[in-house]
């Protein structure tokens, strides 16, 4: 879709979706920024005559890229989800999509694959069942997403602590990002208290120690990346809190948070806390179909409220509150939401990045 625009200071859009090119390490490429360019996202002379350049960049590695098309992105010549907001609707599935899906296989949870119901690309659909935790002190953990699952860097634990005080845990070579799905207490990390209650998101650096003090029952979904069986249970902290991020706490802020028309999601956890390698976010989608998407990141969601159908090429599976989803890199996708009351989900994805990024 295109867009032609009279104003001179305003460059046109070339599209509402970003375009995925690979680069090679250390070519030189010109990045069209007027948006009149015939081949996208590269300058072909279009602007001549108008007040724009093309922005030059060099490839500091060899990979493929998501570029803006819709040139309104604020870090050129990069997609930062911009497209989202240039539309008074979110893109749905078409018609077309639609028709043209409506043969996926509907699969059913296999009580021999873990419970999983396993879609296109590794992708599935899980209902943790207590049967799977295993137990230390006041905790039940059971992992959801890992290596063996077609996982390559995050894992995924749901994490349940009983009323109390939980032993130590400690993860020298991995970031821990937690959520609280319900629940109230403290986090210690390293001895530094953090209150905590449903829909707050927790980062933890790797090498510091964590433990939960329930007022009453936690339930918490873990991400680990990179992904480690290594968890270390000490008996105390060694008092290494990184005060450079003295904050590992963030709610959920309606002012925060970014509308896409009917629908928002809040960025929780990301580098402002100090995590680097994942970011976290809360999401919440009204009754329709997304149009489907990849993203250029390996995903874990959660199901928080409201009921929908995960689609993929060719298969779909119902989602219901509770249930976790895993997305590998690129696996195209669309989370329907047939709940009139909506559906409300956390992600958390590596690597780090906007989740309204996707092609
Ligand atoms: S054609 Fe758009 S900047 Fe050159």
């Amino acid at each position: 879709m295109t867009e032609q625009n009279t104003n001179k200071a305003e460059p046109e859009i070339a599209a509402y979706k970003p375009c995925l090119v690979p680069l090679k390490q250390g070519k030189r490429y010109f990045w069209c920024s007027c948006g009149r360019s015939k081949n996208q996202p590269f300058c072909d002379g279009s602007h001549a005559g108008t007040d724009f350049k093309p922005l030059m960049f060099v490839a500091n590695k060899t990979e493929e890229v998501l570029l803006c098309a819709c040139k309104r992105t604020r870090s050129a010549p990069y997609c930062d989800g911009a497209h989202n907001n240039l539309q008074d609707t979110y893109e749905e599935a078409s018609a077309d999509e639609i028709a043209a899906m409506s043969h996926a296989k509907l699969v059913k949870r296999d009580p021999a694959n873990g419970g999983k119901a396993v879609l296109d690309g590794g992708a599935y659909v899980l209902t943790p069942d207590p049967a799977n935790d295993t137990s230390r002190g006041t905790l039940a953990i059971q992992k959801l997403i890992d290596k063996k699952d077609g996982a390559r860097h995050l894992s995924l634990l749901r994490m349940m602590a009983d009323k109390g005080t939980s032993p130590w845990c400690r993860y020298d070579e991995s970031d821990t990002v937690l959520f609280v799905v319900s629940g109230n207490g403290t986090i210690s990390i390293e001895g530094k208290d953090f209150t905590i209650g449903p829909e707050t998101g927790i980062y933890v650096q790797r090498g510091e120690a964590f433990r939960f003090c329930a007022d009453t029952p936690l339930s918490l979904m873990a991400t680990i990346c990179p992904q480690s069986d290594q968890a270390q249970w000490p008996d105390a902290p060694d008092g290494k809190f990184d005060m450079n991020f003295p904050e590992r706490r963030v709610g959920v802020d309606h002012d925060k948070a970014s509308v896409m028309a009917d629908r928002f999601f809040q960025i929780l956890v990301d580098d402002q806390v100090g995590s680097k390698e994942i970011t976290q976010f809360i999401g919440e989608v009204p009754l329709s179909r997304a149009a489907f998407h990849r993203h250029l990141y390996e995903e874990a969601i959660v199901i928080l409220s409201g009921e929908g159908m995960m689609w993929t090429e060719n298969c779909k599976a119902p989602v219901k509150p509770g249930d976790i989803i895993f997305l590998a890199k690129r696996q195209g996708h669309s989370l329907e939401c047939t709940d009139p009351g909506g559906l409300r989900l956390m992600g958390a994805f590596y690597p780090a990045g906007s989740p309204a990024i996707n092609y």
